[in-house]
């Protein structure tokens, strides 16, 4: 049996910038329910399955929704609980599913947890979270460095010790080690889930424990393909003793017990190479995560060697009997329109949806939304991600669509790329989005079949074999910008083209096997036998 799961189509929501219902300029839940039907439920929907909603818990925003105060309940400035339970139920009545986004590792500053472990150093909540004394000096215990630069300790005048943080000093880190902390995160999971959500999208999981002897980390090492080193504090060090320990398993392991309990699905999010992100799917995907981000094709340049290496490693690293993802953008990396350009975006997505795993598409992308000019942008995100969430584009209007009011960030460019310009347009990327989407519902080869690639086509060419049952199809993408022309005799006797980037040229026959002709960024999947 295939999980629902396996097959499908994401879509994340970033809801802030989603659709503004009641004019203050930030989304919110009822704006996203207006625009269910752009997702699914209506003849000209883009017809993805999950969505995953970025946090809407109530929160001061320090890390815009990533620094939980309370784990059940809503935002006034998103809504209500009552909205939420009307979300589920319009996604459901759709066929669409919903994932949260579960924030384990640390809460705000201002969640009333926090507010007790800090009182006192015996107060009942103390060891929810990391505490530790200073170094002999009165610096900081050891040298951890956090994700948004500094050290990843804070002293706290009221008690004199230091607490831990990864991200920013107000996102303190729980402590996993304390059964009663993590009793209380898997309560939450469960409020959820028995309002009928169908899963969550695990924030940061990495992060989740601690070496217990606080052990310096070492300096980095030389800079490596995965990870080009930012000159950044926390890229200055290997994080071994602060991230990945052996027991964040164990954590994973307890949070699935909970989601099991449902028969929710859990998407771990893990900025790791494969090779280490294996472990997390571990037993086939039966007794961690199901599904864990792959970012290895959002790390790649636009470079058929670049590409192939990714698709390679994704095949290669997998666990036999687990399910990939596959990722270009987030609300945390610069949008993959500006990455590659926005000339690429319909090449990039073309392969998004061919390769072998579950497709996480961030919202914007189906229209090419590009990354708001920095100059342009408040500076709200410290950590400079404002440009990659920007309102979406509705319509060419001012406000485009998005919000009748001011909105919280300028829109990039709604009079450039817009949902309404694009809807009626069959050549628009949306409507390609919206084609590829319905060439996967009617080819379990692409859904959920195999992957095989073929090499040596030609210096500028991706290809390879989607088989499920007795389907195949042969995918094949020209990445460069000059045309190219493949001789796919080796691998069929005959073709017929599926779906492409591109119209079916003019002189489009029977194609000849022995001479497949690509213009440049043109993908086609070929049905062969
Ligand atoms: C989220 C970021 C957030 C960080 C801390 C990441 O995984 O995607 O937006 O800043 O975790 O919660």
């Amino acid at each position: 049996m295939t999980d629902w799961w396996q097959g499908a189509v994401f879509y994340q929501v970033y809801p802030r910038s989603f659709a503004d219902s009641d004019g203050d300029g930030i989304g919110d839940i009822q704006g996203i329910i207006g625009r269910l039907d752009h997702l699914r439920g209506a003849p000209d929907s883009l017809g993805v399955d999950a969505i995953w909603l970025s946090p809407v818990y109530p929160s001061p925003q320090v890390d815009f929704g990533y620094d939980v105060a309370n784990y059940t309940d809503v935002d006034p400035v998103f809504g209500t609980l009552a909205d939420m339970d009307r979300l589920i139920d319009e996604c459901h009545e759709r066929g669409l599913r919903i994932l949260l986004d579960l924030v384990p590792c640390h809460t705000s500053d201002q969640h009333p947890w926090f507010h007790a472990s800090r009182s006192s150093l015996s107060d009942p909540h103390r060891d929810w979270y990391v505490w530790a004394d200073a170094a002999p000096d009165g610096g900081p215990p050891n040298n951890w460095t956090a994700v948004f630069g500094g050290p990843a300790w804070t002293l706290d005048a009221t008690t004199g010790q230091y607490f831990a943080h990864t991200f920013y000093p107000h996102q303190p880190q729980l402590n996993w080690r304390n059964p009663a902390m993590a009793q209380a995160v898997h309560a939450a999971m469960r409020f959820w889930l028995a309002r009928g959500i169908d899963g969550f999208r695990v924030d940061a999981i990495q992060a989740a424990v601690k070496d217990e002897r606080l052990r310096d980390n070492p300096p980095a090492g030389p800079p490596d393909r995965w990870f080009p080193r930012l000159d950044s504090d926390f890229t200055a060090q290997e994080h071994l003793w602060d991230l990945d320990r052996p027991e964040v398993h164990d954590v994973v392991r307890g949070l699935r017990r909970v989601a099991d309990e449902y028969g929710a699905l859990l998407v771990g999010e893990l900025y790791a190479p494969l090779e280490r992100l294996a472990a997390y799917l571990a037993g086939g995907g039966r007794e961690e995560f199901q599904l864990a981000f792959n970012f290895e094709l959002l790390h790649a340049t636009w470079r058929r060697d670049s590409l192939a290496l990714a698709i390679e490693r994704s095949e290669a690293l997998h666990p036999a009997g687990t399910w990939p993802t596959y990722a270009l953008s987030n609300h945390d990396q610069s949008r993959h329109a500006s990455r590659f350009g926005r000339h690429r975006a319909r090449a990039a997505a073309f392969l998004l949806l061919t390769l072998r795993g579950a497709p996480f598409l961030y919202a914007g992308e189906e229209i090419g939304m590009v990354d708001a000019p920095a100059s342009a942008m408040p500076g709200h995100d410290r950590a400079g991600r404002d440009p990659q969430r920007t309102p979406m584009q509705w319509d060419a209007s001012a406000g485009g669509g998005f919000t009748a009011g001011a909105p919280w960030l300028p829109l990039a460019d709604p009079d450039v790329v817009n949902v309404e310009a694009q809807r009626g347009d069959p050549d628009s990327l949306l409507s390609f989005y919206r084609r590829l989407i319905r060439a996967r519902k009617t080819s379990r080869a692409l859904a959920t079949g195999e992957h095989r690639s073929i090499f040596g086509l030609d210096a500028d060419a991706l290809a390879f074999i989607r088989e499920a049952d007795q389907e195949r199809v042969l995918v094949a993408l020209n990445v460069g910008d000059a045309p190219c022309r493949l001789d796919l005799s080796q691998w069929a006797r005959s073709l017929m083209r599926l779906v492409g980037t591109h119209a079916a040229p003019a002189s489009h026959t029977e194609m000849d096997p022995r001479s497949v002709e690509l213009r440049p960024l043109e993908g086609v999947c070929l049905r062969i036998d």
